[in-house]
């Protein structure tokens, strides 16, 4: 992915706008940058240990007990292993007994259920379970800002509370986010921060973008019922399969013909079972797909229309539906300021050269119910590395992730992580 050369001017002319530079904000930058060089071997060997031991969705079990112990080591306080009745996550805090802001960092924790083939000595010794999302990375980042952030503690103008959150990839109802909230992680605090490593940036590159950012992610499914029968006497049947025909081809008129053309929506069928036999008619049809849009009032629309084509398709045909929408994610959507700020951050450590504005994807994210709550942003890392060979997508099984970007991306946490509190205490 390319990053145009005007992205980095317009940074820099947001920086003098809101004087980012003043102060005693970058005194702190080369602290930051000498003590990511000193813990980079340790941050790798986090980050290779995470990647050997993997746990999925709600079993990162001894993920969190290592993570608590470090967090411990390091100074940090009021530790919570287990969030929301589950026995994994981690919450800790610094800086306790401080006046001022609070701020917010999260990394998640699973890992997928697939078999990796990437042949590294520091492989999945976890069968048919890999770190193929590169969250084995988020977490060592998250303790390298952990340590570096532990070391400038007297000179923190506020308080940071981490949060290892479980089960970002389950994909339903079961993620790991929304308990932690409603358990009270974000209680008291001002903003949010986090990334994911991002395979189709270049490594060492940061993308960031104000606004919408990654798309809510929703699941929909109709059952199609009709009345079986000889395939030979349709007159006597009521054939739903007519129906999911018309359905489908009609379900893809939501973008083309009601929606602005200038804003973004995507549904897609992903499943469909009707009968078994060549000459028999089937009783009925299931569906279910995805829907994916940036803006809430969007998202109403689609799932409107696609209950309205449900239903009056099925009617025209004889037949019923049974529709029925989930919402799993929202949209991941950044405040422009904490965008903005975490993008002067980068700067400074990546290189201006090295940061960008990133385009949109309709892949979700369970950060979204974060900053649904507070203002906060997230950032995609760049880790591939066609050199290395590292040019395999984020969930296959020879996903790699470039070691040599984790350090600098710790010093990256903690210096927009001081940058807001110093900000919000003045
Ligand atoms: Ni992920």
């Amino acid at each position: 992915t390319e990053i145009p050369s005007k992205t980095a001017e317009a940074v820099q002319k947001v920086r003098r706008a809101e004087a980012f530079n003043r102060g005693p904000a970058y005194v702190m930058k080369d602290f930051i940058l000498r003590k990511a060089k000193e813990h980079e071997g340790q941050i790798i060997t986090w980050r290779r240990h995470f990647h050997a031991h993997p746990e999925l969705s709600f079993k990162e079990e001894k993920t969190s007990a290592l993570i608590a112990s470090l967090l411990e080591s390091m100074g940090y306080e009021n530790i919570r292993i287990g969030t929301a009745g589950r026995p994994t996550g981690v919450i800790a805090e610094l800086n306790t007994s401080s006046e001022g802001p609070t701020v917010a960092l999260r990394a998640d924790m699973d890992a997928l259920p697939v078999q990796e083939e990437t042949g590294l000595p520091f492989a999945s010794e976890n069968p048919g379970v890999m770190h193929a999302c590169g969250h084995d990375a988020h977490m060592a980042i998250l303790l390298g800002a952990a340590q570096i952030l532990s070391e400038m503690k007297e000179s923190l103008p506020g308080k940071v509370r981490l949060l290892f959150q479980p089960s970002e990839e389950s994909g339903e109802i079961t993620q790991g986010a929304l308990p932690m909230i409603e358990d009270g992680a974000l209680e008291d605090v001002d903003a949010i921060f986090g990334l994911h490593v991002w395979q189709p940036l270049e490594s060492g590159r940061l993308g960031w973008r104000e606004g919408p950012l990654m798309a809510s992610s929703d699941r929909w499914t109709l059952t199609i019922r009709g009345k079986g029968g000889h395939g030979a006497a349709p007159h006597l049947s009521i054939d739903p399969t007519a129906a999911a025909g018309h359905f489908i081809s009609m379900v893809q008129t939501f973008v083309s013909r009601e929606l602005d053309p200038l804003k973004t929506a995507v549904v897609s069928v992903g499943e469909m079972k009707a009968g078994n036999a060549f000459n028999i008619i089937p009783d009925s049809v299931y569906l279910q797909g995805t829907a994916r849009t940036f803006e809430p009032a969007v998202r109403s629309a689609v799932e409107e229309s696609l209950r309205r084509i449900a239903s009056h398709s099925c009617e025209a045909l004889r037949c019923t539906a049974e529709f029925a929408y989930h919402r799993n994610l929202p949209p991941t959507v950044n405040d422009p300021a904490m965008a903005r700020l975490g993008a002067c951050a980068a700067e400074e450590i990546f290189g201006a050269g090295n940061v960008g504005e990133t385009p949109p994807t309709m892949v979700g994210e369970d950060f979204s119910y974060f900053l649904e709550k507070i203002p906060g942003a997230f950032f995609f890392l760049g880790i591939g590395n066609r050199e290395k060979g590292y040019a395999y997508p984020h969930h296959h099984p020879k996903f790699q992730v470039d070691d040599g970007v984790l350090a600098l991306s710790s010093a990256f946490e903690a210096l927009t992580t001081y940058t807001f509190l110093f900000q919000k205490k003045e």
